[in-house]
């Protein structure tokens, strides 16, 4: 049993809390931008990780032909009861399963969990069909030393986390690697892939340390727009607690 299947509760909780439903509804959007830029016809999208489908979910409702792989049997059961095809499998078997080439390939918060950035991009890389993308995320490192600062006051920890090559996650309590935008954007331009929009997921959310404040639904709505308009912004995308990035095949 992996990490995520022993904090599926943990998992849940974090997703339906203000902050989590904030990260859900600003990526729904950027994706949601990336398809446009796509094509207007039907794509194909692998989610690689992609968990119970909670960034599939939005696209497959949209109409597109989504299919979520991972390796967790519990969450992959929760992505098919949305409606959603799903494939058990390992990422590093992605060459060998014949799945054919997507249009948009996601994979969103699990290149942390792996040992090698440029090792995941290229096998992502083989899945991804001519002008197709990749959509990137990750916890931003910058933000794990700015909210140890500002929301625990914990200067020690803020500075020890500046050169630190791993970050904690709470939700799964266990370490992971330290990954930059910028070692994702290398590895994609080292299998071919550019034009790069950047993105910033949760600009503000976790800098406003009145947590309660967040469940009230009217400040909710002017944070989430809030969030909405920043997360292709600079400087303010520098600073969020998670970077997205889109490549497309060049
Ligand atoms: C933090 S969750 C993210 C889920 C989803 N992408 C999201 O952002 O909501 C990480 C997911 O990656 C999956 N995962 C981790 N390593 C994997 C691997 N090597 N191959 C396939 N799935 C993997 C886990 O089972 C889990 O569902």
């Amino acid at each position: 049993m992996t990490a995520f299947d022993e904090h599926l509760d943990a998992w849940r909780t974090w997703q339906e809390s203000p902050w989590g439903r904030i990260r859900y509804r600003v990526v729904a959007e950027t994706l949601a931008r990336t398809c446009a830029a796509l094509g207007s016809g039907r794509l194909r999208v692998l989610d690689v990780g992609g968990g119970d489908g909670a960034d599939s979910a939005p696209l497959a409702a949209a109409g597109h032909d989504v299919t979520v792989l991972d390796r967790s049997t519990d969450l992959l059961e929760q992505a098919a009861s949305r409606g959603l095809a799903t494939i058990r499998a390992d990422l590093g078997d992605l060459g060998s399963l014949g799945l054919g080439a997507f249009d948009l390939v996601l994979c969103h918060n699990v290149v942390q969990h792996l040992p090698s950035t440029p090792l995941a991009v290229e096998a992502l890389a083989g899945a991804v069909a001519t002008s197709g993308a990749i959509s990137l995320m990750a916890p931003n490192p910058t933000a794990e030393v700015l909210v140890a600062a500002i929301r625990r006051a914990d200067l020690a920890e803020a500075t020890a986390l500046l050169d630190a090559p791993t970050i904690r996650t709470v939700t799964f309590e266990h370490d992971v690697r330290r990954v930059e935008a910028d070692e994702a954007i290398a590895a994609l331009a080292g299998a071919g892939f550019g034009a790069v929009t950047q993105y910033g997921v949760r600009c503000v959310t976790d800098y406003l340390t009145d947590d309660e404040r967040k469940g009230d639904p009217a400040f909710y709505a002017e944070l989430e727009a809030l969030e909405l308009v920043l997360c292709d912004r600079e400087p303010y995308l520098r600073t969020a607690r998670m970077w997205q990035v889109v490549a497309t095949r060049i």
